[in-house]
């Protein structure tokens, strides 16, 4: 089943996972014997950016994309999505990685789904994303797109960061191409000033925390992320609403690191470990959906 070079062909596509700018991700088991489930995401030759082709020694002319997640191999960190393979045909590449939790469902969903989260539980995926962010920024990589959209959880409120058609190597900055997502856009990148990028994750961080907390958008449109003052809706806690404020300053010079961040006040404490049982209503949500379920070990 499994002679030669890697293809489609080995693989039944089992459902959609979603549907993006440059692509479409899918749900995928290696046809018998093996059997594995595997996340496929399909990155079409056509509708690649002429600048996010980057040539390698090794590995040939290959998607930017692609480039920094074979680089994070050689740096793993357990809320970093991992690439298990990559291959290719006339049309697409094809990004093969682990599913994490329930397919299909990101924090996006999650945010809507949870109506009523607890601190605890906000400040325990808040706490993995930054130290996801933090740890490509030390060994030199800029996300460039994080939204709730590009994180996912499993049941056991454990996250990953995914989706790296955005990222960057920090040494090829400063930028001036704005990518991403408005919504999580910092103000300099609005405004067209060319930008390092690190602090660009800061700014988008920031909004995803507004969101994680309040499960709305603090800045409606590019004009508001210019110019609206902070509107908190209700109190969580003076200190997560002190980190939003310090992450979300307009001064980019005046903006935190991600490192800063991890020793907030608020995240300071924090021990993963301990606190990280908060999202057992996922737990269950996802045992009565692998038990309804025909589809096997995920
Ligand atoms: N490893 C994974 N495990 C579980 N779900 C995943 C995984 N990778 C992707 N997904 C799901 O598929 C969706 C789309 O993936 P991704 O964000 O990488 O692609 P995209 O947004 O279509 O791409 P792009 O932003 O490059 O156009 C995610 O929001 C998530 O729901
Ligand atoms: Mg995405």
């Amino acid at each position: 089943m499994y002679k030669g070079k890697k293809t489609i062909h080995w693989f039944t596509i089992l459902e959609d996972m979603g549907q993006g700018a440059y692509g479409q991700v899918k749900l995928a088991q290696y046809k018998p014997p093996r059997k594995q489930k595997v996340v496929l995401k399909y990155v079409t030759k056509k509708r690649i950016l002429v600048d996010t082709w980057i040539r390698d020694r090794k590995l040939g002319t290959i998607p930017l994309e692609i480039h920094v997640l074979q680089y994070l191999r050689n740096y793993p960190h357990r809320n970093v999505v991992d690439m298990l393979d990559f291959f290719e045909d006339e049309v697409n590449y094809y990004i093969e990685m682990s599913p994490h939790g329930i397919p299909g469902m990101d924090l996006f969903d999650y945010i809507e789904l949870r109506t009523n989260m607890e601190e605890a539980e906000c400040r325990s995926i808040f706490y993995q994303v930054a130290s996801a962010v933090d740890h490509l920024h030390k060994v030199g990589v800029v996300h460039r797109d994080i939204k709730d959209e590009n994180i996912v959880l499993d049941g056991d409120g454990n996250i990953k960061l995914i989706d790296f058609g955005s990222a960057a190597y920090l040494k090829n900055g400063p930028f001036t191409v704005f990518v991403g997502t408005i919504d999580y856009a910092a103000p300099e990148v609005l405004r067209g000033q060319p930008y390092g990028g690190k602090e660009q994750d800061v700014w988008a961080a920031g909004i995803l925390l507004y969101t994680i907390m309040y499960k709305e958008n603090p800045f409606y449109d590019s004009n508001e992320i210019l110019n609206a003052e902070l509107r908190i809706p209700y109190n969580m806690s003076d200190a997560s609403e002190a980190l939003m404020r310090r992450m979300l300053k307009r001064n980019v010079a005046a903006r935190p690191t991600m490192e800063d961040v991890l020793n907030d006040p608020w995240l300071k404490d924090f021990d993963p470990q301990v606190d990280s049982n908060s999202s057992s209503w996922l737990a269950s949500a996802e045992r009565k959906r692998t038990a309804s379920s025909s589809v096997d070990c995920i």
